[in-house]
């Protein structure tokens, strides 16, 4: 159980997501207004991250699989989300949870099987679901069988050429060829040994040594991933969720980070990676319906960031700059409005994100002191969490984002308000990260950890009773978080977001289109959209006054009474219909 938990049960506390006038707008039509209907379903969409693995075990083994998914995708229907990005769920060794992929092309066993993933694509449409498959092209598996074929062929090989080998630095090319570092700790290449058992070249890995880079200047490579594309458009995706967008393309010839005052760095974000994009937007483009790319991209100045999205390549990304926003209205800010300059003149719609299967859980990072979010989860792990006060913040900011601009993601969970766990025992820690740095990392296992979906016990649901999950340590305390303790609970967070996702759905100012500041004080952000909104978010320790009366649409907690009226309290949100007497 994490730090602080009591008194932050749905329901418990202030009341919170019960304001007058919670639940549909009655004077709003619950059909997707006209104007939505006429541009693609992407500038708009809610999608909900699904990682499998954590998910719904179907079949009792402990790991989630596509049978829990296929059972569970009413509730995401119901929930009111518009699609889900499946987070990796090809034949791999799991060396990175599924980011490490032996075939491109087939289920892995442990998921289940092609013709159960075709099922689950019809079943999502047939419930008027997206389905948005992530796809990893910077590397794949050292069980990949062209990997395997590249260490069987030797140096100087066409079967070597699809990666990037290289022989070493010093006597007996005992040294790494270069300095580039992993992202998971330690260096980026590692050394193999060749058929006759001698030690022989190093190959590039950015992230595990479990996962080698393809060579991107391969013609080989490139036609590979067209061919991996088409595969999964034929079977009826509506489009990928691009691994490491920036990283495929290195450039030419790998120089040393130190001392390369270039911008970009050698490893990312080159020119020529654009060209790649360039060519996947044909593909998808030649493909009825509207298909679409969302990227990965920690790409910090948003100019660079917004080159993927020129209006041949990529659809969208992540935005990652709120995410890793403290809690802070002049913070917020600020990224709002970078991120509306930047993408307006490609004409891409932002898509916000405040978590992910990689990132500290919402209420656990807005719950401590520090509540920015950056990779460095050694410095923060373990420090002070006050959730309630985190829950309270990820109410707020559920709504601030569902009111901002253009798209979103929320990652499974994030509905529930699950924290962190951080308690996890290392024996049963399973990130690459936490290996590599030698524990100095603690990973991302605590944001991974099972979904309680009923019950009183672990598992909650997750699988059948009895079946322990792959990382056993829900803590006790989710029996008052799972799916069946919220719904229709008045006041839970999951009703929040399913009456949010309701009014969005149904608002014709709401998704994409412009937004309006109004004049506020430094610790509150009021804006509106279109069509009679409002959307005001108290960041600071005061309530702010509202209208008089507020016409209230729904409320992230509980209104205050003070002298002047109704007022916001802290780290609240609130949705109001929108007249101009009260702009
Ligand atoms: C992305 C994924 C992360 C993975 C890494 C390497 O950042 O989100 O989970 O470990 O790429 O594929």
């Amino acid at each position: 159980m994490g730090p602080g938990v009591e008194g932050v049960g749905p329901g418990v506390g202030t009341d919170p997501g019960v304001g007058p006038g919670m639940g549909t707008d009655p004077g709003v039509d619950d059909r997707r207004p006209a104007a939505r209907e006429a541009r693609p379903w992407w500038r708009d969409a809610v999608l909900y991250q699904v990682y499998p693995r954590s998910f719904a075990d179907g079949n009792g083994d402990g790991a989630g699989d596509l049978a829990g998914l296929r059972a569970r995708l009413p509730y995401l229907a119901g929930l009111g989300v518009d699609g889900l990005w499946i987070s990796p769920w090809y034949v791999s060794p799991l060396a990175d949870g599924g980011y490490d992929v032996a075939d491109y092309r087939d289920i892995d066993p442990l998921f289940g099987t092609l013709d159960e993933a075709g099922r689950l694509i019809g079943e999502a449409h047939a419930l008027g679901l997206r389905i948005i498959v992530d796809l990893v092209p910077n590397h794949c598996s050292e069980q990949h069988p062209w990997f395997r074929a590249a260490l069987a062929a030797g140096p100087g090989s066409p079967e070597r050429a699809r990666f990037h080998f290289r022989p070493g630095r010093g006597p007996d090319g005992r040294l790494p060829p270069g300095d580039w570092q992993s992202h998971f700790g330690g260096p980026a290449w590692s050394r193999i040994d060749e058929a006759d058992g001698r030690p022989g070249e190093w190959y590039l890995h950015l992230f595990a040594p479990e996962q080698p880079d393809w060579n991107w200047d391969n013609p080989e490579v490139r036609a590979e991933f067209e061919s991996v594309l088409r595969f999964w458009l034929d079977r009826g995706v509506d489009g990928f969720r691009i691994d490491v967008t920036d990283h495929l393309v290195k450039e030419s010839g790998l120089p040393d980070s130190a001392g390369h005052h270039g911008r970009p760095d050698p490893w990312r974000d080159q020119e020529g990676v654009h060209q790649v994009y360039r060519e996947w937007r044909q593909v998808v483009d030649s493909y009825p319906g509207d298909r679409t790319f969302v990227a990965e991209l920690w790409e910090n100045h948003p100019e660079r960031f917004c080159r993927y999205l020129r209006p041949d390549e990529l659809h969208t990304a992540f935005n990652f700059a709120l995410l890793r926003a403290p809690w802070d209205a002049a913070g917020f800010r600020r990224v709002i409005e970078d991120t509306l300059a930047a993408h307006s003149p490609v004409g891409a719609p932002p898509v916000w994100v405040l978590s992910n299967h990689d990132t500290t859980r919402t209420v656990t990072r807005y719950g401590r002191a520090d509540s920015g979010y950056g990779f460095d989860r050694e410095r923060r792990h373990g420090l002070p969490v006050d959730l309630a006060l985190g829950t309270r913040r990820a109410r707020a900011a559920a709504l601030l984002t569902l009111a901002l601009p253009g798209g979103a993601y929320l990652y499974q969970g994030e509905e529930l308000g699950l924290w962190e766990v951080e308690d996890i025992p290392d024996r049963l820690r399973q990130d690459p990260v936490w290996l590599r740095t030698n524990g100095v990392d603690r990973g991302r296992d605590g944001c991974r950890v099972p979904l309680p979906w009923s019950g009183d016990r672990p598992p909650f649901g997750f699988g059948p009773d009895g079946a322990r999950p792959w990382l056993d340590v829900q803590p006790d305390a989710w029996r008052e978080f799972s799916v069946a303790a919220q719904l229709g609970a008045p006041g839970s967070l999951l009703e929040l977001y399913r009456a949010a996702l309701r009014l969005r759905g149904a608002h014709p100012g709401l998704g994409d289109g412009p937004m309006c500041w109004l004049p506020s004080e430094p610790q509150v952000l009021d804006f509106t959209r279109p069509g009679g909104f409002r959307c005001l978010v108290n960041f600071g320790p005061r309530p702010v006054p509202l209208p008089s009366p507020p016409d209230v649409l729904l409320v992230s907690g509980g209104l205050v009474q003070t002298a002047e009226g109704t007022a916001l309290p802290a780290d609240t949100a609130v949705w109001l219909r929108h007249t101009l007497s009260t702009a």
